[in-house]
């Protein structure tokens, strides 16, 4: 992508020469645009983009640290109805008799969230929150703020602490340090976060102790012990530790006071000295945290309530085609650069075809039908970490030269193939373009290889976008499992006569290389980049099958249409038809199977995790059925799961244990006829507990 070369080439004059050519603020805003492209098209992911390298994930400049429990993020809520509906669901997740849940409501601070790790109440660790598993040490600039405190007080703090929270920057400081700097003839950063951010990646810590910055203690990752039962009681015990926690966190105990918590926070926003975008909502008792878990990578029991977007008026000066790893093509507008609540927005998405001639996904009509042309006025959006969006085009202002848009009808890979438009579920052709290449396009061989790479898939280092373009156009590297007999064919390829190559480049590259041959189960799903098949789905996936045998065999079986398999797969958390059907297309491909084939003789692909194999449910599948009392549906399932244990829709031989509750009908039959162990719910929670 070209956005990733021209922030490669920023991170090189940055890190390497010292030089950079644009402000940190402009690098910001290219990075956060880039980071929300990828973050709502994770096809267009790549091994080099600047999200994998700095600050969403660590830059390299600092040591890496595996964060002991993942920092994950929250879901957002934006209307009134979605908080009502956060509070239904946890209060029938729950099945609470009545609806009082209490819940502990704090600003949503807009800075930087770090985990701090104490043992023995020293601090020993700050980590950023880098891409949630993995973030930078920046302990030796931490350790300069006044907020955090070296040792935690009191007498009896658990071995193990760590605190999480928010760095933030006052908007008083960020305006002076910004007045400082430009006397200085130095960077002047966008608003408080970027500056926050700018001097924690300080080499020097004494620049990051002249810079002053705030922390507010409000999570927790990893605890030897909890020393508090509520959230509430965390942040006062934090307080007790030394912490500063933020004066405005209120307990709330119903929906309408959140609300109203959230009117009175929106109308201090001005006058406070920090930013926030938002106000998060958790529930307050633990236990019942706890038992709510989350979905993916959020919290069932928190939520943050944004504030509503933040809208700006400028010029679109022209729109690009941006073509991701299945070669779906997105049109990107670019725009005369603007600030929007906060940051500087110079690229937009355009969606599709449909989208710039003003017509909907549905059919609908979109901005009254007013299309957008390069040279409009037009007014977007941006809320929260949502990709920036044209929400309107000023037709007032739309100058006589401005220029309608031609969707490409070919695609720039050499093979100049048609572009298609997409088939949607129900068979009709969709918006999204897409390149009809296939397996053929160059570009999309490119793309996955770029994809099989990267951090969160092989994570092979040396291995960035030149090296893997180079390498396919010599033809070395045509796909995946070339990557893996580089080092055999080297006699014959003499990657170190290549200009910029050396004996230690090639010889580190073979190495990084080796040390991925033994691979996890999830990155190995992942990294063979089927549509709809991210990270988290890949985990749910390996952690399904246990192991790439098991996988394999329900994939190919999928493929053929066998319906057990598909019901099986169909029974796992997160993983639904969109999915399947991805796995069936995939799998249904003979030139994919050789892919897989070849890659796999070359490596080790490792079991996954199961999670609690001691508990007696592990690795057996459950149906629930009937009505239950005890528990919801949904709560069942979670347990089970976290035990381990996999949770079916449907009765066949394969189950283990049907759980059935009042008036259960026809799954119960089934499992009598099938000799399966039924259990009441009383059984089952003797079982589990
Ligand atoms: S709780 C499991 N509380 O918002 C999630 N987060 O979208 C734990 N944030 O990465 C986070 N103020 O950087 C929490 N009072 C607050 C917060 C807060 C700001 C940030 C934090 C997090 C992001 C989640």
């Amino acid at each position: 992508m070209r956005l990733a070369l021209e922030l490669e080439e920023h991170d090189r004059l940055y890190y390497q020469e010292d030089a950079p050519k644009v402000s940190d603020a402009e690098y910001d805003a290219l990075r956060q645009r880039f980071n929300a492209i990828e973050k709502r098209f994770p096809e267009f992911v790549s091994a080099q983009s600047p999200s994998q390298k700095v600050g969403a994930a660590p830059s390299g400049r600092f040591r890496k640290v595996r964060h002991a429990v993942p920092m994950l993020s929250l879901d957002n809520a934006f209307a009134e109805e979605d908080v009502r509906d956060f509070v239904g669901r946890i209060t029938r997740f729950l099945k609470l008799a009545d609806d009082r849940i209490d819940f502990s409501a704090e600003p949503k601070i807009d800075g930087l969230s770090m985990s701090l790790r104490y043992e023995g109440g020293e601090l020993v660790t700050a980590a950023t929150r880098g891409d949630g598993a993995e973030g930078e040490d920046v302990t030796a600039n931490i350790r300069t703020l006044e907020d955090v405190p070296q040792q935690l007080k009191g007498r009896h703090v658990p071995d193990v602490c760590e605190v999480r929270g928010e760095v933030y920057m006052t908007k008083k400081a960020f305006l002076a340090l910004n007045e400082r700097q430009k006397a200085a003839g130095d960077t002047i950063f966008a608003n408080p976060r970027n500056s926050a951010a700018g001097s924690l990646r300080q080499k020097d810590p004494s620049i990051t102790a002249s810079r002053p910055l705030g922390f507010f203690a409000y999570a927790w990752g990893e605890m030897s012990a909890m020393p508090e039962a509520t959230q509430s009681g965390m942040i006062h015990w934090f307080e007790r530790c030394g912490f500063r926690t933020n004066p405005l966190t209120k307990l709330c105990h119903s929906v309408e006071a959140l609300l109203a918590f959230h009117r009175r926070i929106e109308e201090q926003r001005g006058e406070l000295d920090y930013d926030i975008d938002g106000v998060v909502y958790k529930v307050d008792r633990l236990d019942w945290q706890e038992r709510l878990g989350f979905v993916s990578r959020t919290p069932r029991w928190a939520i943050a309530h944004k504030f509503p977007a933040e809208r700006a008026t400028t010029v679109l000066r022209d729109i690009e085609i941006q073509i991701g790893r299945t070669g779906s093509f997105t049109p990107v507008g670019k725009l005369k650069p603007v600030g929007v609540g906060g940051v500087i927005v110079q690229n937009v998405t355009l969606h599709n075809e449909d989208y710039i001639k003003g017509v909907g996904n549905k059919g609908e009509v979109l901005r009254e039908g007013r299309d957008i042309r390069i040279g409009d006025t037009v007014v977007i959006q941006r809320a929260g970490d949502v990709i920036p969006q044209v929400v309107d085009v000023i037709i007032d202002k739309r100058p006589k030269g401005a220029r309608e848009f031609h969707f490409p009808k070919t695609c720039p890979c050499p093979l100049h193939t048609d572009v298609v438009r997409e088939e949607i579920a129900t068979g009709e052709e969709g918006s999204r373009a897409r390149c009809s290449g296939e397996f053929a396009c160059p570009y999309q061989k490119v793309q996955h290889l770029l994809l099989f790479v990267s951090r969160r898939a092989f994570d092979i280092d040396g291995l960035g976008e030149k090296q893997i373009e180079y390498f396919f156009e010599q033809g070395w590297v045509r796909e995946p499992a070339d990557i893996f007999t580089l080092q055999q064919r080297n006699a014959r390829l003499k990657l170190e006569d290549i200009e910029g190559y050396g004996e230690t480049s090639v010889r580190n590259l073979f190495n990084a290389i080796e040390a991925r041959r033994r691979i996890a189960l999830e990155r190995f799903i992942y990294a063979l980049g089927m549509r709809h098949v991210g990270e988290t789905t890949a985990l749910a996936l390996a952690r399904g099958y246990g192991s790439w045998e098991a996988f394999h065999d329900a994939c190919l079986k999928v493929a053929r249409g066998d319906e057990e398999a598909v019901a099986e797969m169909d029974a796992l958390d997160q993983i639904g038809e969109t999915v399947i059907e991805s796995i069936a297309a995939y799998f249904g491909e003979s030139h994919n199977r050789g892919i897989v084939e070849r890659l796999v003789r070359e490596v080790t692909i490792l079991d996954a995790e199961k999670p609690k194999s001691n508990s007696p449910i592990a690795g057996k599948t459950v149906v629930f059925t009937g009505t239950l009392t005890r528990f919801t549906r949904d709560e069942a399932k979670v347990a089970a799961e976290r035990l381990g244990a996999k949770v079916a829709g449907s009765v066949s031989k394969k189950t283990d244990y049907v759980v059935a509750g009042e008036s259960a009908g026809s799954k119960l039959d089934k499992a009598r006829e099938l000799g399966v162990r039924v259990l009441s719910e009383e059984e089952w929670l003797n079982l589990v507990s």
